[in-house]
């Protein structure tokens, strides 16, 4: 079957009720493009999973802070359009801002508390905008299962969150974290790093990894492991930490002592660009 790439919401719901037409399981993969490893391997998820593999290529400016890179975001388009084909996407939808956002547009969503935590409190309004978004792409393209990456813990949350209190008939899926060989999580945003931040943006894994190995070894005390993350930021040229933190998975709100499953989040800085990682412990 050959890639369909459709600007439209009209055009989508054709198309996705021929689908269902033909008793296929619908599976969407939100993204901003500028496509990577890491969305590949939502995609090759959704490909094995369903039927009818929808790809949503959309840079939402509603999540994008006034003094952000929303001009500057990568949009690689062609590119991202055969990798599209090569993984037998079956649809790409690719809509303008006026086709997300009309003039008059006044509807948005916001998940009280989890959004103003983590890379809420550096970023105030982005996941009103992300989980806006996503609800729209929601009832666009009325997937049965959606595919999520675990890199963007916070936004997953969120948008499990969304489909729990507004009864959104859509299942999610979260994938693992996909990173560079040397460690470093794939984002779109590494390419904004010069070849000396390049080199050490993988302080985040490794931070993650050294508080993993304490752990392993009988360490539970937030306070010290947080210490452990922050230590090794501050010891590496050129990261400013932006926060390190050790949350309960479920209420994202800080624990003093590591007990089930627990969310480790860090947000560092090189330069004006900021990267994320984590770490999911279940102890
Ligand atoms: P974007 O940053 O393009 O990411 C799209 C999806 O890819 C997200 O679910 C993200 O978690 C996942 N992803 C990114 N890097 C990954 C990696 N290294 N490993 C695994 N998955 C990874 O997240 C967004 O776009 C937007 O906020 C969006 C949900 C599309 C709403 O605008």
């Amino acid at each position: 079957m050959t890639m369909r790439v459709i600007s439209t919401i009209d055009a989508v719901r054709q198309a996705v009720r021929e689908a269902r037409s033909k008793s296929l399981t619908i599976g969407l993969v939100p993204t901003m493009g500028a496509l990577h490893a890491g969305h590949v391997s939502l995609i090759q998820a959704a490909r094995q999973e369903t039927g009818y593999v929808v790809v949503s290529i959309f840079v939402n400016p509603t999540q994008f802070g006034p003094s952000e890179d929303l001009e500057r975001y990568p949009r690689p388009l062609e590119k991202d359009l055969e990798n599209c084909g090569k993984q037998g996407v079956d649809m790409v939808f690719i809509p303008d801002g006026a086709t997300m956002y009309p003039e008059g547009y006044r509807t948005f969503v916001e998940v009280e508390e989890l959004q103003d935590v983590l890379c809420g409190a550096a970023r105030p309004g982005h996941f009103r905008g992300v989980a806006t978004v996503v609800l729209k792409l929601f009832n666009i393209v009325q997937p049965d299962v959606a595919f999520f990456g675990q890199k963007d813990a916070q936004q997953a949350r969120i948008i499990r969150q969304l489909v729990n209190d507004l009864n959104v008939g859509v299942r999610l899926q979260v994938c693992p974290i996909i990173r560079e060989p040397d460690g470093l999580a794939m984002s779109s945003r590494n390419q904004y790093l010069d070849a000396t931040q390049r080199k050490q943006a993988p302080a985040l894994f490794l931070a993650l990894e050294e508080l993993r190995g304490r752990v392993q070894k009988g360490e539970r005390d937030a306070r010290i492991l947080r210490e452990v993350l922050a230590a090794r930021i501050a010891s590496t040229p050129g990261a400013a930490l932006d926060y390190a933190v050790i949350v309960d998975c479920n209420t994202l709100k800080p624990i003093s002592k590591l007990n089930g499953e627990v969310l480790v989040a860090l947000a560092v800085k090189f330069g004006s660009t900021r990267l994320i990682d984590n770490l999911i412990l279940t102890v």
